[in-house]
């Protein structure tokens, strides 16, 4: 015969070629995931394969040697150059003389699969919008008058199958000199996303074979958090934080609302410091990764809508007030410089997820894109825990959302020895209930405080402050021993039976840590500390109970935690504070940060940015500032865990 049998694995596809077929073109035809740059010119080397040869009983074939074609001077010079690994062949110049099986390592597949290390790990594919593309460019022929731009086009058309490519000014001004300079050969960064709008991002003469970056950035109203991502694999080179510099204009969204109302030009001044912080964050987290920031060509941005104005430069004026109009709702992708991000490359594009509504906004879908409700067949309560609670609640029948404004306590903020989650500060506690002590555990080592050699592991960082996972336990570890009482009251010494309860002023406060004899802070969890956290958790549970009104129903079949320092919550003793329903403790688990974890996603796959935009339009939104109900919710979660709600797994 003068055709053969070709099997791509893993994805299994198959189909008869004319002998000579190039491997790439069998690939292409049979819709396999193959990669290439330089489109079969044997010079980007992305199209490698490994045959297989021998006997395969399970596709019924058996390979010879002589299944492809011998080495050609292409691949040959290939080899001599750069160095082919053992038993690997260029998918663009093998062509196939029998049957043959061909596999595409995940090196070489577009849209390979990046699993996350965690337990409750989602694959993410890779769709990126940005991807390099060699073309040979026609010279220019005074008979037959045509753009430089116009023959890029072209060839962009004839070679790869692209059309309707704009170009801005800025780069077209550098087209030209590339072009000569690269002798009418150069290789294109292309943004071409699931609007099919393409893009040039870049042009570089000649071959190019530098690698492409994007942030995937979860802009939180006290945090500001981004992930450096590889955009051909999707692996994350690193990820870093710093504080949301809009904090000096309110602690909280709506008061910075209101500082935009009450000063004139207020909303640009938050816009030029998020901005600035934007930028600054870009920098650090390049030379963390030890990347140049010229080579980040994109950027998603997760955010709550005040942060998602305030970060386009829109006063949020209207979300302060009902019916909490967004601006827009949609999903933008723009150019990054229109951001003022001038920080990484000049032609870089930004995405922002959609909003869900006035209040629960593009972080909420993050949250949504990240653990997929919607696909659930049991009941989930989803809960982003930040200064605002993006709650998500539902199953692949209905899903509704709502934002409950818990203010900042859970990041550590507004408590008397609050910080931020670092080295140094107490985030696990444990109160024995029979003599009221506390041990505990810091960020950054690993031994409880009463193990031998946890003074001189912590020399270094200290004992600095009471971070926000180690609120929450520490407040639930004193209503379990017995030091607060229901109403959230700190017992004096004399009632709770501990030394450790020192008066301060009308109230009380228990002594967590003293470290004063060694130069240390006195760390205490005072009354204000209790009520702020109440203030918190009730919010945080009247929100969720009033999505479970709405959906009709008494209990949830389980709860996903998230947020940042959401992953660090034990859910006992969120159980214990009454801040989310009552579930059995075995379903509670963490999602760690679902927001940034949506964020990535969509950065590397724009199949995700599709399917989150058509699924925001079937979340239900509830809007819990104008929800009578929501108000009685949050005074009777007031009380510790609760006034009424039942919470029988807690005595299990
Ligand atoms: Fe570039 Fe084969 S496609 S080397």
């Amino acid at each position: 015969t003068d055709d053969a049998l070709v099997i791509f694995t893993p994805s299994g596809k198959r189909g008869r070629f004319p002998l000579g077929t190039p491997v790439l073109t069998a690939a292409r035809q049979l819709g396999v995931d193959l990669d290439s740059v330089c489109g079969g010119r044997g010079i980007c080397s992305k199209c490698q394969i490994t045959p297989g040869y021998g006997e395969f009983p399970k596709h019924g074939v058996t390979v010879t040697e002589a299944a492809l074609s011998e080495w050609n001077e292409v691949e040959a010079r290939y080899d001599r150059i750069r160095g082919l690994k053992e038993g690997r062949r260029l998918g663009c110049q093998a062509k196939v003389m029998g049957d043959v099986v061909i596999d595409v390592p995940p090196e070489s597949q577009v849209h390979r699969q990046v699993i996350r290390k965690s337990a409750t790990a989602r694959a993410i594919t890779m769709h990126p919008a940005t991807h390099a593309y060699y073309v040979e460019v026609a010279e220019p022929d005074m008979h037959e008058p045509s753009g430089d731009f116009q023959r890029l086009c072209v060839a962009l058309k004839d070679q790869w199958q692209i059309e309707g490519v704009e170009a801005d000014p800025a780069l077209l001004r550098r087209l030209q000199p590339i072009l000569r300079k690269g002798e009418w050969k150069v290789t294109v960064i292309l943004y071409k996303d699931h609007h099919d709008k393409v893009r040039i991002i870049d042009i570089h003469p000649g071959f190019w074979e530098g690698r492409l970056y994007g942030l995937a950035i979860d802009l939180g109203s006290t945090t500001i958090a981004a992930h450096l991502c590889d955009l051909r694999n999707g692996n994350v080179l690193a990820s870093s934080g710093l504080m949301n510099p809009q904090i000096r204009f309110g602690e909280d969204l709506m008061s910075r609302v209101s500082y935009a109302m009450m000063n004139p030009g207020g909303d640009r001044e938050m816009t030029n410091a998020v901005r600035s912080a934007i930028n600054e964050l870009a920098l650090a987290i390049a030379t963390e990764g030890g990347i140049d920031p010229m080579l980040i060509v994109e950027t998603v941005f997760v955010c709550n809508p005040v942060m998602h104005h305030l970060l386009l430069g829109i006063d949020p004026v209207e979300l302060g007030q009902a019916p909490f109009a967004l601006a827009t709702s949609e999903s933008l992708s723009i150019p990054a410089r229109d951001l003022d991000l001038l920080s990484i490359h000049e032609n870089a594009r930004v995405y922002i997820l959609p909003c869900i509504a006035g209040h629960v906004g593009a972080d909420c879908a993050a949250v949504a894109l990240s653990e997929e409700p919607y696909t659930s067949e049991d009941i989930a309560l989803i809960v982003d825990v930040g200064t605002n609670a993006e709650i998500l609640l539902g199953n692949k029948d209905r899903v509704l959302a709502c934002s409950s404004p818990t203010g900042p306590a859970f990041e550590g903020a507004q408590i008397s020895s609050g910080q931020r989650a670092a080295p140094g500060a107490i985030e696990r506690v444990e109160i024995d209930a029979e003599t009221k002590e506390p041990r505990f555990r810091v960020i950054g080592c690993d031994l409880w405080s009463d193990d031998p050699g946890f003074a001189a592991a912590t020399a270094q960082t200290g004992i600095t402050g009471i971070c926000g996972s180690g609120i929450i336990e520490v407040v639930a570890e004193m209503r379990m021993a017995g030091l607060v009482d229901p109403s959230g009251l700190i017992g004096s010494a004399e009632q709770t039976g501990t030394a450790r309860s020192v008066p301060q002023g009308r109230t009380h406060a228990y002594v967590l840590h003293d470290g004063t004899a060694e130069g240390g802070p006195l760390i205490t969890v005072t009354q204000g500390d209790i009520r702020a956290i109440q203030l918190a958790k009730s919010a945080l549970y009247a929100g969720a109970r009033l999505l479970m009104d709405e959906l009709g129903i008494e209990t949830v079949d389980r709860v996903v935690l998230a947020g940042a320092f959401g992953a660090h919550i034990s859910p006992k003793h969120a159980m214990v504070l009454g801040m989310i329903p009552d579930c059995p403790l075995d379903k509670v688990t963490s999602a760690g940060n679902a927001a940034g974890t949506g964020a990535r996603i969509a950065l590397c796959d724009t199949s995700a940015r599709a399917a989150i935009e058509r699924e925001v339009g079937n979340i239900h939104k509830v809007e819990t500032a104008i929800e009578p109900r929501f108000q009685e919710h949050f005074v009777a979660a007031n009380a510790i865990p609760h006034a009424t709600a039942p919470f029988p797994e807690l005595g299990k």
